[in-house]
């Protein structure tokens, strides 16, 4: 015969051992939950673990300390699990939504980059500094007297108006005009005015013209002015460090031409196209020009007292925006001046 005891005894473990499972798996996934879960294990009136501690008198004297010590370990569970899910759903407070991915890669910092009009200056600059020349630079608010009058331009002649020139102040019986360059030709004037030749300088730096906007002028742009005066400087050595400075920039199979042009301060004078494919266009694509350039005009020379008679040079100055355009394949100048990172990003 089954002792009575003994019975009640077997159903409060089985209880026990109900209420560890339950403890153990109830889901905490909102503070809804743990409320509930609280008052279901905790409650003092109708708390599972209460009524089960009620129950320790049914239980074999022998069995109660274990007993009891199980139902302190419940309880304990009890309280840590909703301690744990209450951090987590107050750390999320105003989003109740799922719990943070902490395996999520973290966010990069955006890195900047270079203009690519500088990364322009900087190639085109370190491919001439191979060849020999060396950098200078020079105002950008220049006078008359550097910007044309010493480049051999007449006071009146029409070879003013192609330079469409921003005055910082007019000509006035003190002085000649004072004005934003108009080209970097102006440092030839200043370096042959500080140093004997032999010269072989290379001249990055920015210009101003009072053009009307387009797709391709815009009101200040970028040039490179190079100068080389030395004994026998002949147009061939002209061409010949053209042509490889086209090769290094646009490629091996670069096509490009000399084609007769006119400056005050170089004779003869030339201008560089290259060409420039796209298949949209008729002919299959169309002459980009890139520089100006020619033999330094003696009378150039003679005005700074370099005798000409001994020394010839020559000198040509390159549109910076127009070779990146070539380069990145960019359709309108002026996306170069907007500042819009969507665009300046594709540089980096
Ligand atoms: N300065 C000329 C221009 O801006 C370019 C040039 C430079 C031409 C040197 C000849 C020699 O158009």
């Amino acid at each position: 015969m089954s002792d009575p005891k003994n019975h009640s005894a077997e159903a409060a473990l089985a209880a026990l051992k109900e209420l560890q499972h339950e403890i153990q798996e109830s889901v905490l996934d909102s503070i809804e939950a743990v409320d509930e879960y609280r008052i279901r294990f905790l409650s003092r009136k109708q708390g599972q673990i209460t009524a089960l501690l009620k129950r320790i008198p049914e239980v074999a004297n022998e069995h109660k300390k274990h007993f009891g010590q199980e139902i302190n370990a419940a309880k304990a569970l009890v309280e840590a699990r909703i301690e744990s899910a209450t951090v987590q759903f107050s750390a999320g407070e105003e989003s109740s939504g799922p719990v943070p991915d902490l395996t999520l890669p973290g966010r990069v910092a955006a890195k900047g980059s270079l203009h690519p009009i500088t990364q322009a200056l900087r190639l085109i600059t370190r491919v001439f500094e191979s060849y020999g020349f060396e950098v200078a630079e020079g105002p950008e608010i220049e006078d008359d007297w550097h910007n044309f009058s010493a480049l051999n331009f007449p006071p009146d002649h029409p070879a003013r108006d192609m330079q469409d020139t921003f005055f910082i102040e007019a000509p006035s019986h003190v002085h000649s005009g004072i004005l934003l360059r108009t080209h970097t030709s102006p440092v030839q004037i200043r370096v042959m005015e500080n140093k004997k030749p032999p010269i072989r300088v290379i001249v990055p730096g920015r210009v101003y013209r009072n053009e009307a906007i387009s797709y391709k002028s815009y009101c200040l742009f970028h040039q490179v002015e190079g100068l080389y005066i030395d004994e026998g400087v002949t147009m061939a050595n002209l061409k010949q460090i053209i042509h490889a400075f086209a090769r290094t920039m646009f490629g091996e199979n670069v096509k490009m031409r000399f084609r007769p042009s006119f400056f005050p301060f170089t004779e003869p004078s030339a201008e560089v196209d290259i060409w420039w494919e796209d298949a949209n266009l008729p002919d299959g694509g169309r002459w980009m020009e890139i520089m100006g350039c020619g033999m330094v005009d003696p009378n150039v020379l003679e005005g700074l007292g370099i005798d000409s008679e001994k020394y010839t040079g020559y000198a040509f100055g390159m549109g910076i925006e127009r070779i990146s355009m070539l380069r990145f394949g960019i359709e309108d100048i002026r996306i170069l001046y907007e500042n819009d990172v969507r665009f300046l990003e594709q540089f980096s």
